[in-house]
């Protein structure tokens, strides 16, 4: 059990233990180092020593690349010496923590009463042939990934889906298309730029 958000303990690894895990992330991601950016690093520097740090850190590095590489969570672990098992059981406690790079659009499909009685299902089926991405899935093309949320707090507007935040009511599926087009092939975010420089 993970300890609950600012409750886990500082944790000072033993120096067998420090090279068996440098190995582990060696071994385990690509050979180039991931470069962090000087805002990232100045925030992991600020955090190293206060009670919290580690879910502080987490994310920071999600805002940073949209997902936790590998080769980060190995760098962020070398930076604030814990175990990367630690880092792991933290990611894969709290759902908003991604492993996978997600697509650079992410579509948020309602599927509460009000939207799923509209349609909200029928747009997830058009999306799939729209984009070839279902539910929890990335598009061949990197361009979006697809969830679904429980009531948006707009069920007046149903079926609802959201694209990077923005809001779209009253949607059908003949205007699928044309809502995608606004997104497809965007100019890439500070975020995405970051992203592209780890390997996945
Ligand atoms: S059910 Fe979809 S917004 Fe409420």
């Amino acid at each position: 059990m993970i300890a609950p958000c600012g409750a886990e303990a500082q944790v000072v690894l033993p120096g067998a233990l420090r090279a068996e895990q440098s190995k582990e992330c060696m071994t385990t991601t690509s050979t180039t180092e991931p470069i962090l950016s000087p805002s990232l690093l100045a925030f992991i520097q600020q955090w190293k020593d206060k009670p919290g740090n580690l879910i502080m850190v987490l994310h920071r590095v999600q805002q940073e690349y949209r997902y936790v590489p590998r080769e980060v969570a190995c760098k962020v672990a070398e930076l604030l010496d814990v175990p990367l098992a630690k880092i792991y059981g933290v990611i894969t406690f709290y759902h908003l923590f991604k492993l996978k790079k997600p697509g650079r659009h992410q579509i948020a499909v309602c599927m509460g009463t009000a939207c799923y009685l509209k349609g909200g299902e029928d747009l997830i089926k058009e999306m799939e042939t729209l984009i070839g991405a279902g539910v929890n899935t990335v598009s061949p093309d990197g361009e979006f990934s697809v969830e679904v949320v429980r009531c948006l707090g707009c069920c007046g507007l149903a079926p609802v889906l959201t694209i990077d935040g923005e809001v779209y009511g009253n949607l059908t599926k003949a205007q699928l298309p044309d809502v995608l087009a606004k997104y497809q092939g965007a100019p890439a975010t500070p975020a995405e730029v970051n992203a592209q420089g780890v390997s996945t």
